[in-house]
């Protein structure tokens, strides 16, 4: 069997991504926020490291994406950068950064990559930031696309269920992702939309579609890394596959450990000078 084109590429990049989705190869995305988290990731092979505002949940403790700051990313984004040889480094840029205009979105994402080094930026939204999102292109900054539930406009929404069931919903989603292609997008995430939607926008655009609750039929998946590897406890939706319970293994370790300390077993005789 010849080997994967992920494989055989070295550092990855939009490009490779292109040619995988034109070769039915599934991309698999997952997030960091820190350096040995990311250098673990990047050991695995996996194609695309998002920084995502989700740091805001699972580093900062909260309830919403908004609270993050362009410094604040930054400062994820380098870290994760540092850990990082293959994998390409996408940044989310925060609430507020993009969204009174083009201008002040292109010195948002323009900040990112020189402070950070990433690869490319990922904006919310679709019409509406269509003129941030073309500035930042034509300014030779790879962009990703956000479509379906998107966590900055929580307060619109009001809820996280999915969105995009109805057929207005689904085909004013469908325009955008065209319209994303259309000005220059490496490709775009999908969140939380009818996976029959998911599987007419993949068909529907050329460049890859990223996956989180859009079904299988879709160019690729991404899940937080908190979630999946069971660190957080409390979020649970249907799309979440959890492929470890660190929880559970982190509280033991540490459980073990106040036992060696107040027995005094710890540290024994190899474990001082
Ligand atoms: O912030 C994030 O982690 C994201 C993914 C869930 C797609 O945007």
């Amino acid at each position: 069997m010849s080997a994967s084109i992920s494989q055989s590429a070295g550092k990855i990049t939009t490009h490779i991504l292109q040619k995988m989705k034109n070769n039915k190869e599934k991309i698999a995305v997952l997030t960091a926020y820190d350096y040995s988290m990311a250098k673990l990731l990047d050991r695995t092979g996996i194609e695309v490291v998002l920084v995502g505002d989700s740091a805001a949940n699972v580093m900062a403790g909260h309830k919403t994406t908004l609270p993050m700051t362009l410094e604040q990313m930054i400062y994820h984004a380098a870290s994760v950068v540092k850990g990082v040889q293959k994998a390409l480094v996408v940044v989310d840029l925060p609430f507020g950064s993009y969204q009174a205009n083009s201008k002040e979105a292109l010195y948002s994402a323009v900040r990112i990559m020189k402070e950070s080094g990433a690869d490319a930026v990922k904006l919310e939204g679709g019409r509406e930031i269509i003129e941030s999102v073309e500035r930042i292109i034509s300014a030779g900054i790879p962009v990703l696309g956000h479509l379906g539930l998107t966590p900055q406009s929580i307060n619109k929404f009001g809820t996280y269920t999915v969105r995009a069931t109805d057929p207005k919903e689904a085909q004013q989603l469908l325009e955008d992702a065209t319209l994303l292609e259309e000005k220059g997008c490496f490709g775009i995430v999908l969140e939380k939309i009818p996976a029959t939607l998911g599987a007419k926008v993949t068909q529907s655009v050329h460049i890859p579609t990223i996956g989180i609750g859009a079904g299988n039929n879709v160019d690729g998946q991404v899940l937080v890394l908190h979630d999946m590897l069971g660190i957080t406890q409390q979020f649970s939706p249907r799309f979440l596959r959890r492929y470890a319970n660190l929880s559970a293994d982190i509280m033991s370790a540490v459980k073990q450990y106040i036992n060696d300390v107040k027995s005094a077993s710890f540290p024994n005789e190899n474990e001082q000078y």
